[in-house]
This record gives C-alpha cells, sequence and structure tokens, in this order.
C-alpha cells in the first residue's frame, strides 16, 4: 500500500507552485541563497530536516527560522490543498527554494517514511491540541501517531537527532504539591494513572506519548530530546487560531470572568529556537522545560490593563475559591542551551497586536 502521497515528487523536478529556477539558485543550488553571505547565521546551510505537522503554530514558526537558517526542509501537512494550511509556509522566505510540502497523518503506518527520508534532524510536533476534545480523539494520534514517525525515522540511516514537541503537560502531573516555594525541573515526570484522574485527554495524550517515546528511543539507541513548553504564547504566522493563543484571545473579546488557573506561559520563539538549538547543540540532551513565567490568570489579566487601559477585560475570578497558587520552573537547563527568554508583558503585547492584525478581534 502506498501510504505516503508526497505533494509533489522531491526529486528530481521541482513542485508545481515553484517558480522556474532565478539565475541565483541555478547557480548556488538549494541551498545556496543570498544568505549563504553571512555564514555565522547559515548553520543549517546543505542539511536537510523535516518537521511533522507544519501547518501548526509552533511548527510554522520553525519552519520559518529552520529556513532562516539556511537548512532545507521537508514539511509534513494533512491537507495540502487547503490554501489556510500551506499559503503561509509557502510565503516564507526561503520556502521557493528549500521548502517542500508532504501529505502525511499520524494515524497512517509508514506515513512519514518518505518525509524523514535523506533528513539529519527530524523535528516532530505534529499532535491534537485540545483542551476540551475526548480522550479518545487525542489519545491515538498523539501516541501511535509519536510511534509511528519515530518508527520511520529508525528505518532511515540519515537521521542523526530527533526532537520531539513534547509538553508540560508530560512534566507537571504527578500529583505533587505545587506551591510557590516547589521549584520544577527536567526531573519530574506525569503519572498517567494521575493523569487520567485530571479528566483532561490532552494531558494524558502528551504524557503516554512521551513515556512511549522515551521507551522507543531508548530501545533502539535513537538521540532524542524533547521540548516540553509550557503555555505558549505570541504572534501567530497561520491564518487560523489555536488552542494556547485562543486563552488570550477569550480574555480579550469579552470574557466576563477570568478561569482559577495558574499557567506557565512561553513565548513562540523561544520555543521554535529552543528546537533548532536542540538539534544544532551537540551536547543537548534529555529534556528541556520551557517556561518564562508561572502567573495564575489574574495576573494575565492585570499585565493586560496596564498594556491596554480601554479594554474590556473580566473584572472576576469564575470561582470564589482561593486562588490557584503558582509555583516556580527552573531555567536553568534551557538556558544552557542558549535560550533567551521573552518576558510574558512582551509575549502578551505581541500575541494580542497580532490578534488584532488577523481580525480576530478589534478595539
Ligand atoms: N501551543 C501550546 O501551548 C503547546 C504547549 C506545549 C506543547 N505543545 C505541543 O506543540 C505541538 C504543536 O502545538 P501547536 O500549539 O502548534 O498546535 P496546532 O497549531 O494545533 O498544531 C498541531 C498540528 O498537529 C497536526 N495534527 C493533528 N492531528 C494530526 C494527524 N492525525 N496527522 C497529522 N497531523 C496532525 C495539525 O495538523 P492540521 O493543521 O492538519 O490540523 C497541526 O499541524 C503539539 O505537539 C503540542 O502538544 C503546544
Amino acid at each position: 500500500m502506498e501510504t505516503v502521497l508526497p505533494f509533489y515528487s522531491p526529486r528530481p523536478e521541482r513542485p508545481s507552485f515553484i517558480k522556474s529556477a532565478t539565475k541565483e539558485s541555478e547557480i548556488l543550488g538549494e541551498a545556496g541563497t543570498r544568505e549563504t553571505n553571512q555564514p555565522e547565521k547559515m548553520s543549517g546551510a546543505g542539511k536537510t530536516v523535516c518537521v511533522t505537522g507544519a501547518s501548526g503554530y509552533i511548527a510554522s514558526w520553525l519552519v520559518k527560522l529552520l529556513l532562516a537558517k539556511g537548512y532545507t526542509v521537508k514539511a509534513s501537512v494533512r491537507d495540502p490543498n487547503d490554501p489556510k494550511k500551506t499559503e503561509h509556509l509557502l510565503a516564507l522566505d526561503g520556502a521557493k527554494e528549500r521548502l517542500h510540502l508532504f501529505k502525511a497523518n499520524l494515524l497512517e503506518e509508514g506515513s512519514f517514511d518518505f518525509l524523514v527520508d535523506g533528513c539529519e534532524g527530524v523535528f516532530h510536533t505534529a499532535s491534537p491540541v485540545s483542551f476540551t476534545a475526548p480522550q479518545a480523539e487525542l489519545i491515538d494520534p498523539a501516541l501511535k501517531g509519536t510511534l509511528n514517525v519515530l518508527g520511520s525515522c529508525a528505518k532511515a540511516p540519515s537521521v542523526k537527532r530527533v526532537v520531539l514537541t513534547s509538553s508540560v503537560a508530560a512534566v507537571l502531573f504527578n500529583g505533587k504539591p505545587r506551591t510557590p516555594d516547589v521549584v520544577v525541573d527536567e526531573t519530574w515526570f506525569s503519572d498517567p494513572e494521575f493523569c487520567k484522574e485530571t479528566q483532561n485527554g490532552y494531558i494524558v495524550s502528551k504524557t503516554l506519548a512521551e513515556e512511549a517515546a522515551w521507551k522507543f528511543a531508548k530501545e533502539k539507541g535513537m538521540d532524542m530530546i524533547t521540548i516540553n513548553p509550557s503555555m505558549v504564547i505570541g504572534p501567530l504566522l497561520q491564518p487560523t487560531l489555536n488552542s494556547s493563543v485562543e486563552l488570550i484571545l477569550n480574555l480579550v473579546n469579552g470574557a466576563q470572568t477570568f478561569p482559577n488557573y495558574t499557567f506557565g506561559w512561553v513565548d513562540i520563539k523561544a520555543v521554535a529556537n529552543a528546537h533548532i538549538q536542540a538539534f544544532e547543540v551537540p551536547s543537548a540532551s534529555g529534556r528541556y522545560v520551557l517556561v518564562s513565567s508561572v502567573v495564575h490568570y489574574s495576573q494575565i489579566v492585570k499585565n493586560l490593563r496596564e498594556l491596554y487601559p480601554t479594554l474590556n477585560l473580566p473584572e472576576k475570578c469564575a470561582d470564589d475559591e482561593p486562588y490557584m497558587p503558582t509555583f516556580q520552573v527552573s531555567q536553568e537547563k534551557a538556558k544552557s542551551l542558549g535560550i533567551d527568554f521573552i518576558p510574558l508583558e512582551v509575549s502578551l503585547k505581541e500575541t494580542v497586536e497580532n490578534l488584532k492584525e488577523k481580525g480576530f478581534f478589534s478595539f
């Protein structure tokens, strides 16, 4: 069975959307672009990597930064005929020369063989993100999908390192108390049984997927790294809303109350950059938890009010219970990878401006 349906044949023809080669690219080849004049920035020149779920929020930024570094990127999307999933990718700098789109689905075994073939690095970001969908819809694509992608990697001799987008969902939920004096770090693992009690299918799906991935990587001797971001915010590249940025839109778009919840938050650019650092830094290993600040929703509302005093923001918490406590998350390991965390207020401002620009709300 042909399980891989490439959007186009990657070699030797060019895809239909790539116009005839410019003089420059004819001379310099696929990796040779204007940026080759800036060798210090072009750590990816001549290297091919792949990104799964490229239409998504995090993956779109990852593809953008990879192209900017000179990488050739093979990217999977579920529906290459949907312009909402592809146009923003094809418009990126370097896309014409070095971005190749393929169709692949997490639930089709072998679907990613063709994608990872010839790649040095594999960034597996695709996984359904919904904080409300039933567990059954999330676990199979997350768990079986991850093993499916890793299976393809194990068969591809070109693959040197796999960077898996996990989540703090696979870190925080183990029954240990989280209070202001507690410091969470990479040694924390969510407990699948405890996760099931949270009744949150997304948390279960990410925990089971990371657990299975580590088991697989160990068995196969695969060089794998996980990136475990907290709630990611910052500008969207794609035209559609994703689940984490939607949390901010809900606040600025007329919500009467804010949830009694405390999250870690992190900027999209730091997250995309961490993926690349995890691939590029030879000594990188294990997991990297990414949290810029841990704050209660009331603090997010306060920051938004300071930034936009005329915005109609919720005044009240959704319940009368004490506020969920904050906790600390160590940034030590992430900083050792060269990650600069962007302050929460900057990320919030960029998120709100971007949502306004894209017409998701007006004020
Ligand atoms: N955003 C956050 O706050 C956050 C925090 C921590 C970790 N993460 C992780 O980061 C990754 C990306 O999240 P995101 O926020 O960028 O989400 P997103 O915008 O919803 O992107 C998810 C991607 O997964 C793809 N996908 C879902 N089911 C699929 C399937 N069956 N086959 C192939 N592709 C499938 C989607 O494809 P379509 O475009 O075709 O739907 C989409 O490209 C996920 O692994 C998520 O768990 C996100």
